[in-house]
């Protein structure tokens, strides 16, 4: 039962290497969310390295909250709860975030949840602030498509809290097959972004990329088929050429993952008769995918959501949403609560 008396929370999300955190109400209004990305401590590892991330989010955390409610004018009085990513994600991240967030709930008397970080990608498309609010028909169900560089699922969200994984990758996520080319192009890290921009100027059919498990019928992606025949062409044609047609190398290989992505969210709407679907995480940033998927809502009127790129890369709003929820329909987590590190998916099996 929801009794709708927590107002507002203050949310913390630190599962992979982004520190962010939000101060949210129970009708998914985000007053303000703070994040610290760390893309530059990692850049010359080729991606995220756990100790470094979990170092990072100690020392950005506590001072990025403290902005959070100074630049807002919030006392901790005027907060009912807090909402804390405890699963799944790095193990180190998530600690801080969770032990912050546990001693913040005993020295200010404060409920707190902890929240699955797929959960809150799912339901991203109910925040709403100042310059954004999804579309007023917009409704459950729908089919959400979360792709990140962790992640890459394809859910039904039925109402609040049921969702049914319908796929899901095998291997890579979609974010790391990017940034994995974008590494063998040496365009450095995240690679997603770069491929994104190279691609704008390049021809997409110049090359011909595989599209795994297409023809299969079933919801799941693999993208170690792609990233192999990339690096098996580029030794191939060599430096010269991989230099004069970058941005159609890129266009060609973007083109493979955003086919693929549309493809199965497609079936899925189709099969499932669901005219509704959302693409969330960091790789709905997309450019491509973006337009594609417009141009797809265009013709075949299914309603596509998919939030402003603040709402879709890791962020502690959409945590703070879910905990709001979660909060008002009577859940507290404990002080023994733990993180963990893996995805159960019992929890997607309404
Ligand atoms: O959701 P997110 O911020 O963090 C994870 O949970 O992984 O997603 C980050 C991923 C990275 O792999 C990054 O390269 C990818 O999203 N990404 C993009 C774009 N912007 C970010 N991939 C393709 N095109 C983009 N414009
Ligand atoms: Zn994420």
């Amino acid at each position: 039962m929801s009794d709708n008396s927590f107002k507002l929370v203050l949310a913390v999300e630190t599962s992979c290497d982004d520190t962010s955190v939000a101060l949210v109400k129970a009708d998914g209004y985000v007053v303000s969310v703070l994040s610290a990305n760390q893309d530059l401590e990692h850049k010359d590892f080729g991606g995220v390295v756990p100790e470094i991330a979990g170092r990072n989010h100690s020392l950005n955390l506590l001072p990025l909250m403290d902005k959070l409610l100074k630049s807002t004018d919030t006392q901790w009085e005027d907060i009912d709860g807090l909402a804390v990513t405890n699963r799944p994600g790095l193990v180190g991240s998530l600690l801080v975030g969770l032990v912050s967030i546990k001693t913040i709930a005993i020295a200010k008397q404060l409920p707190f949840v902890g929240v699955n970080h797929l959960e809150a990608h799912l339901l991203a498309p109910f925040l709403k602030d100042e310059s954004y609010e999804p579309p007023q028909d917009f409704q459950y169900p729908y089919v959400a498509l979360a792709v990140s560089g962790g992640h890459t699922q394809l859910y039904v969200v039925e109402s609040f809290g049921r969702y049914k994984i319908l796929g899901k990758t095998l291997d890579d996520a979609a974010g790391e097959a990017f940034d994995k080319f974008g590494k063998l192009l040496g365009l450095g890290f995240p690679g997603g972004i770069k491929v994104d921009q190279h691609a704008k100027e390049g021809d997409v059919k110049k090359y011909n990329f595989p599209r795994s498990l297409i023809r299969e019928d079933n919801y799941n992606f693999s993208f170690s088929g792609l990233k192999a025949s990339a690096q098996r062409l580029i030794k191939k044609i060599g430096q010269d050429e991989k230099r004069q047609f970058i941005h159609s190398l890129c266009a060609s290989y973007q083109e493979a993952i955003v086919d693929v992505l549309l493809f199965k969210l497609k079936k899925a709407c189709e099969e499932l008769n669901i005219p509704r679907a959302v693409v969330t995480g960091g790789v709905s940033a997309n450019s491509r995918l973006r337009a594609r998927a417009k141009i797809w809502q265009e013709e075949s009127g299914v309603q596509v959501v998919i939030p402003p790129i603040r709402y879709c890369t890791d962020n502690a709003a959409m945590v703070g949403y879910v905990g709001i929820e979660r909060l008002n329909r009577g859940e507290v987590s404990p002080q023994d609560l733990k993180p963990m590190p893996r995805l159960d998916e019992s929890e997607f099996l309404a």
